[in-house]
């Protein structure tokens, strides 16, 4: 079989502390290749773009580089559609500025309280100043599932934008976006879908899910901290002019990136995606192709590995998952343990070898909604480097924690 697990693992350093790396929705671990790209570009010498010397035509070629192996990565048609910056947050902030330039009193947005924060309050922040009005879909307290239909009811001739997540980054839940995103396209509104938690996991293909903008971090499919917002075309980006200084690039996608980019970490980038595309070393072909068939592989993994875990919650006495997903999810669990906060069953997880996140993680209309607060819970998140073992173990340990 092309995917091997222990062969994967195997490069990534990190892992071979025996610890059960079990959080990988809060970030991946990256690969030697990765390290050594983002030391490579270091050790050859990198100056900044621009400059008649080789040094500075090599941080050009990285940044091409990168937006043509993100390009790749989610199926966008052009390197052009790709925008980096240092976090989703930072990005989507700046995307929230320049469109909501167009915004007028009486229009509106359209939110979700499945999504983290970082899809939510930048758009809630720049539609109150602009006197727009804030539409949050929200999602059925019992499964934590996003009934499709009322995000589509909330879309309305007056509708500007409509941001929502392609996967919840505690509940693992994927809502299905297309009849989303047409609907908003039907009334002129543009789609920002939040892909942070499921690049990570799926085979993206931006035209499927009918996004206008779809934002994903590197740190959590094996690259280094650094995100990208990809349009959906490079026209999406022509008539949008963030605020920039005098002398930088009027061509887009440059003018939304502010000042120098980190070249290293963008080699690390090109590094991430051909690690991801050679996961199934079966896979042939040009790197989309080899992504097309080595996503599937990690999907198949994580799936099994992913149901392995949520029937073993399920038998965990005093063990309570939280949202009860109906349709397809990333691997991903969140849950408490009777009598102890998710902090302390972090603490105790940690003491017995175990890397598994608590908290709110962010999603904090969701935790609200749940009813838990910000106290929030316990995330399991599995990655493509994730073993049964370590899952058995989890298991294990929590039936020890909950005795
Ligand atoms: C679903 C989701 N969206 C957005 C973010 C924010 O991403 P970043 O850390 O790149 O700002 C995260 C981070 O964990 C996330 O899980």
């Amino acid at each position: 079989m092309g995917f091997d697990v222990d062969k994967i693992r195997a490069q990534y350093p990190a892992l071979a502390d025996g610890r059960a790396w079990l959080d990988g929705a809060a970030g991946t671990q990256v690969p030697e290749p990765v390290i050594e790209a983002i030391s490579d570009a270091y050790r050859a010498g990198l100056s900044n773009v621009g400059g008649p010397y080789e040094s500075s035509r090599r941080s050009s070629g990285i940044v091409a580089e990168a937006r043509a192996a993100v390009a790749d990565l989610v199926g966008a048609p052009d390197p052009a559609c790709v925008t980096f910056g240092p976090s989703m947050t930072s990005l989507t902030y700046r995307f929230a500025g320049v469109l909501a330039l167009g915004w007028n009193p009486g229009d509106e947005i359209v939110v979700t309280n499945l999504d983290h924060d970082a899809n939510v309050r930048p758009w809630v922040q720049l539609a109150q100043r602009a006197g727009a009005t804030v539409r949050t879909a929200e999602i059925d307290p019992a499964t934590g599932e996003l009934p499709v239909d009322d995000v589509v009811g909330l879309i309305g001739e007056r509708t500007k934008l409509v941001a929502v997540t392609a996967a919840s980054n505690v509940l693992g839940i994927m809502p299905d976006l297309k009849p989303i995103t047409d609907r908003a396209r039907e009334v002129g509104a543009l789609s920002y879908v939040d892909g942070v938690q499921h690049c990570p996991h799926a085979h993206v293909r931006i035209a499927d899910l009918g996004a206008d903008f779809y934002a994903t971090s590197a740190y959590k499919w094996a690259g280094p901290h650094l995100a990208a917002v990809v349009a959906a075309d490079p026209w999406g980006l022509e008539n949008l002019h963030p605020d920039k200084l005098k002398p930088s690039p009027e061509s887009s996608p440059e003018r939304f990136e502010l000042g120098t980019n980190p070249f290293a970490a963008m080699a690390g980038v090109v590094a991430a995606v051909e690690h991801l595309a050679d996961l199934d070393t079966d896979a042939t072909g040009t790197r989309a192709e080899r992504l097309a068939i080595s996503r599937e592989a990690v999907a198949a993994h994580e799936a099994r590995l992913a149901t392995r875990l949520f029937d073993g919650l399920a038998g965990v006495s005093g063990v309570r998952r939280h949202g009860a997903p109906q349709g397809p999810t990333t691997p991903t669990a969140f849950f408490s343990v009777q009598g102890k906060a998710p902090a302390e069953v972090s603490a105790a997880l940690s003491e017995r070898g175990l890397n598994v996140s608590a908290g709110h993680s962010y999603a904090w209309e969701l935790v609200h909604a749940l009813g838990i607060g910000p106290e929030g819970g316990v995330r399991a998140s599995l990655s493509h480097y994730s073993t049964t073992e370590e899952v058995d173990r989890l298991l294990t340990a929590l039936g020890e924690l909950s005795a």
